[in-house]
């Protein structure tokens, strides 16, 4: 039987704030990229709620007391590359023992189908909850590819973060992988004829790293 996912859309007036100076198209790349981390950092908060935690006692300078720490579950983060890159600063910040791995795809331009070309995953990825890291979900070719690479390893605790969905990316990403988590930053309003999202942000590698 397989578990039905949540998908949680972010509601939060710092992340409708830093989404909106993201898709100005006179935001630079370096505030582009502070603004990516930041957003991706809000929206780990809620990726990362059901952490475990373990009991433990703490000497505080008044009384010992009864307290709560990380019950070190075994966490991976997988930016698709390249723009998934630009959120992993942010996570890292808040989980740094996490391991790191790296799926390489991109979008043919004409037909818009996901063609891999890197992937190095922790060897021990199939015993880690994994949290898949793209700042788009647009037609979710991407997206569902990956989930597939990292099925295939063996791992089937994934949760994708994307801080702009389409709302056809988010409909195919839930019905291939219905046992996926989704945590999105905010749903746009639709496709164009080029497979962009509208009204999106625009190519986010391309701004992310200054390629246009
Ligand atoms: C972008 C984006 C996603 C993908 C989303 O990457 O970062 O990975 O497109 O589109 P989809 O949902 O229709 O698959 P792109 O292919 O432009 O590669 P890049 O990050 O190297 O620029
Ligand atoms: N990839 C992007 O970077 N932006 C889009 O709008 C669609 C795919």
């Amino acid at each position: 039987m397989l578990f039905m996912s949540q998908v949680v859309i972010m509601d939060h007036p710092l992340i409708h704030h830093k989404i909106t100076i993201l898709r100005d198209c006179s935001t630079g790349s370096k505030e582009f990229r502070e603004l990516i981390s930041e957003i991706s950092m809000l929206m780990a908060y809620e990726a990362l709620r059901d952490l475990p935690l373990e009991e433990c006692e703490v000497q505080t300078p008044i009384a010992k007391t009864k307290a709560y720490k990380l019950a070190g579950r075994k966490l991976a983060i997988v930016p698709i590359l390249r723009a998934g890159l630009g959120m992993v600063d942010g996570i890292l910040a808040l989980v740094p023992p996490a391991k790191v791995g790296h799926i390489g795809i991109y979008r043919d331009p004409v037909t818009k189908e996901p063609h891999e070309y890197y992937c190095k995953l922790p060897d021990d990825i199939q015993n880690r909850q994994v949290i898949l890291l793209d700042p788009m979900l647009a037609t979710g070719g991407s997206a569902c590819a990956a989930v597939n690479f990292i099925k295939q390893r063996g791992c089937h605790s994934i949760k994708c973060m994307h801080i702009i969905a389409a709302p056809e990316g988010l409909s195919r990403l839930h019905r291939e992988h219905p046992d996926v988590s989704l945590i999105i930053g905010c749903v746009d309003t639709c496709l164009n004829e080029n497979s962009y999202i509208v009204p999106g942000l625009g190519d986010a590698g391309d701004r992310i790293f200054g390629t246009k």
